[in-house]
C-alpha cells in the first residue's frame, strides 16, 4: 500500500505575519458572501421540499415552494396535484416544471462562475464580490415583487448569477488574505455563513408562511435583499488581496497592503514569492486551455472531484428528509420548524468545530473522520427506514423511539458533513491552485458543485421511487469512494503558504509523475519527504 499525503520538513518556508484584527475583520466581512447562498438554500428548499410535501407526509411548510399561496398563484396545476392522496410514500408525482424553476438558479450560477473567472482575474476579487451582491439584490427585489411567473424566473436567474460570482471569488479571496497558518479557519467562515444563512432562512420562512393573506412568500423571497446588501456594502469596504493587486501590476500598493494585512514590516520574502507567482502567471495567456496541461492534472482533478463528491455525500437529500422524520416523532405542525432548528443548529455548531480544528488536525483527518461518520449513519438510517417503510413504502405506525433513533443518527450525519466535506469542499479547491490558473480552476469547482446540486435535485424523486430506502446506500457507496480518493490522492495542505503549494504535488506518491521540478521553480519551500507516518514516497 502506498504511503500517502505529505509531511512538511523542519526547514519549511515561513513568512512572518500575525492574525491581525485587520485581517480577521476583513475575512469575516468577506465570508458573509456565503450568506446569500445559504439564504437561498434555506428559502428555496432546493426544490426538494416540494417533493417531500408532494409525498403528502404532512410535515408542515418548509421552503417557499411549499407555501400553498405561492403554488396557487404561480403553479396552479402543481397545487391541484398536491391535494391528491396516494399510499406509496416513495413514489408520487413529480413536477419537473417546478423543479426546473428552483433549479434554474444552479444553471445560472454555473454560467456566472465562468464569467466571474475573467472578472476575478482581470479586475480583482472585490469586483466579483460586488457584482455578486448587486445581481443577487436585483434578483431578490424582482422576486419579492413578482406578479407573473416570468418575473420569478428572471429573479431566480439573477440570484443564480449572484451566487456564481460570490462563490467563485469569496473562497479565493479568503485563502489569499489569510496568514497561511490560519487559512483553513478563516476560509471556513464562508461555509459558516452558508450554514447561518440556511438556518435563518428556514426559521423566517416558517413564520412568514403563517402570515394571513398569503403574501408571506414575498417576505421570504424579498428578504434575500438583506444578505445581498451585506455583501454588496462589505465588498466596497474590503481591501483588494495583495495577490490580486500584484496580478494587476500594482506592486507598491500590494506591498503596503501586505504589510497591513500581516501586521509586520518585514514582508519581503512573501512579497518576492507573490511577485514570482504573478510573473509565472503573466506568461499564461489562456488560463482555460492551460488547465488541460499535464502539470495541472492534479489541480483539475481536484477541481472536479471535490465538489462532485461533496454533492454525492447526499447532504441536500438527507437534510430534506428531516421534516418527515420530525413529524413522525410527534412534533406535528411544528415538525418543519423543529427540523430546521435542530439540523440547522447542528450544521452551524459542527462548522465551528471545523474552524477550530482545520489548521490543527489538518484537512485529510477531517475528510476521513467525517466520511466514516457519515457512512455509519447512512447505513443505520437506511436499515431503520428500510425496516419500517419496507419495499412498498407504507410505514403504518412508526413508533416514536424508532424515529428518535433515526433523528439522532441523522444529526450525527449532518455534523460529520459540516466539519468535513461541507467546508472543505470550498476550502481545498480555493487553496491548491497556482495563481495562473486559480481563477479559472475555481470556476470549474463552482460549476461542478452547481451542476451536481442541480442534477441531484432533478433526479432525486425518481431515485427515491426506484431505490427506495436504498437511496441512502447509494450515497453511502459514494462516501466510501470519496474517502479512498482522499486517502490516496489528496495531499495535506494545512500550514503551507498558498504560493508554495506546488510542492505538495511534487512530493506526492502519485501526482509527482505529472509535476516536474521546473514546474515549481520558485521558493522551493524546503518541503521534505518523510518516511514516517504520512510521508510520501514513490511507488
Ligand atoms: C454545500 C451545499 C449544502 C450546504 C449545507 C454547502 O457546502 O455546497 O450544497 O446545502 O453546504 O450546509
Amino acid at each position: 500500500m502506498p504511503a500517502v499525503g505529505i509531511a512538511v520538513g523542519d526547514n519549511k518556508k515561513e513568512y512572518p505575519g500575525n492574525l491581525t484584527p485587520f485581517v480577521t475583520v476583513t475575512c469575516i466581512v468577506a465570508a458573509m458572501g456565503g450568506l446569500i447562498f445559504g439564504y437561498d438554500l434555506g428559502i428555496s428548499g432546493n426544490s426538494l421540499y416540494i417533493k417531500f410535501n408532494a409525498l403528502k407526509l404532512d410535515f408542515g411548510i418548509c421552503g417557499v415552494t411549499a407555501m400553498p399561496s405561492f403554488l396557487r398563484k404561480f403553479f396552479p396545476s402543481v397545487y391541484r396535484k398536491q391535494q391528491a392522496s396516494i399510499t406509496n410514500q416513495y413514489c408520487r408525482y413529480d413536477s419537473q416544471t417546478l423543479t426546473m424553476f428552483t433549479s434554474s438558479l444552479y444553471l445560472a450560477a454555473l454560467l456566472a462562475s465562468l464569467v466571474a473567472s475573467i472578472v476575478t482575474r482581470k479586475f480583482g476579487r472585490k469586483l466579483s464580490m460586488l457584482s455578486g451582491g448587486i445581481l443577487f439584490c436585483a434578483g431578490a427585489v424582482i422576486n419579492g415583487f413578482a406578479k407573473a411567473i416570468w418575473m420569478l424566473i428572471l429573479g431566480r436567474i439573477l440570484l443564480g448569477f449572484g451566487i456564481g460570482f460570490a462563490n467563485q471569488s469569496v473562497p479565493l479571496y479568503l485563502s489569499e488574505m489569510a496568514p497561511y497558518k490560519y487559512r483553513g479557519a478563516l476560509n471556513i467562515g464562508f461555509q459558516l455563513s452558508i450554514t447561518v444563512g440556511i438556518l435563518i432562512a428556514n426559521v423566517l420562512n416558517y413564520f412568514f408562511a403563517k402570515i394571513h393573506g398569503g403574501w408571506g412568500w414575498r417576505m421570504s423571497l424579498g428578504g434575500a435583499m438583506v444578505p445581498a446588501l451585506i455583501i454588496t456594502v462589505g465588498s466596497l469596504v474590503l481591501p483588494d488581496s495583495p495577490n490580486s493587486l500584484i496580478e494587476r501590476g500594482q506592486h507598491d500598493e500590494a506591498r503596503e497592503k501586505l504589510k497591513r494585512v500581516r501586521g509586520v514590516d518585514n514582508v519581503d520574502e512573501e512579497f518576492k514569492d507573490l511577485v514570482a507567482a504573478s510573473e509565472a502567471s503573466m506568461k499564461v495567456e489562456h488560463p482555460w486551455r492551460n488547465l488541460l496541461q499535464r502539470k495541472y492534472r492534479p489541480h483539475i482533478t481536484m477541481a472536479v472531484m471535490i465538489p462532485f463528491f461533496q454533492q454525492l455525500t447526499g447532504i441536500n437529500v438527507i437534510m430534506f428528509y428531516a421534516p418527515v422524520l420530525f413529524s413522525t416523532i410527534g412534533f406535528g405542525n411544528d415538525a418543519a420548524l423543529m427540523a430546521a432548528l435542530i439540523t440547522g443548529t447542528v450544521n452551524v455548531l459542527a462548522t465551528m468545530v471545523s474552524i477550530y480544528g482545520v489548521d490543527k488536525w489538518g484537512r485529510r483527518f477531517l475528510f476521513l473522520e467525517g466520511g466514516s461518520q457519515m457512512l455509519i449513519c447512512q447505513v443505520v438510517i437506511a436499515a431503520c427506514i428500510g425496516a419500517k417503510f419496507g419495499i412498498d413504502g407504507n410505514p403504518g405506525e412508526l413508533p416514536k423511539w424508532y424515529a428518535i433513533v433515526v433523528v439522532l443518527f441523522f444529526c450525527i450525519y449532518v455534523s460529520g458533513f459540516s466539519w468535513s466535506w461541507g467546508p472543505l469542499g470550498w476550502l481545498v479547491p480555493s487553496e491548491i491552485f497556482p495563481l495562473e490558473i486559480r481563477s479559472a480552476a475555481q470556476s470549474v469547482a463552482v460549476s461542478v458543485n452547481m451542476f451536481f446540486t442541480f442534477i441531484i435535485a432533478q433526479v432525486f424523486l425518481t431515485m427515491l421511487c426506484h431505490l427506495k430506502f436504498g437511496v441512502f446506500l447509494f450515497f453511502a457507496f459514494f462516501v466510501v469512494l470519496m474517502s479512498f480518493f482522499i486517502y490516496y490522492f489528496l495531499p495535506e495542505t494545512k500550514g503551507i503558504p498558498i504560493e508554495e503549494m506546488g510542492q505538495v504535488w511534487k512530493t506526492h506518491w502519485f501526482w509527482s509523475r505529472f509535476v516536474a521540478d521546473e514546474d515549481c521553480p520558485k521558493g522551493g519551500g524546503g518541503y521534505e519527504m518523510t518516511k514516517a507516518g504520512q510521508g510520501p514516497k514513490n511507488v
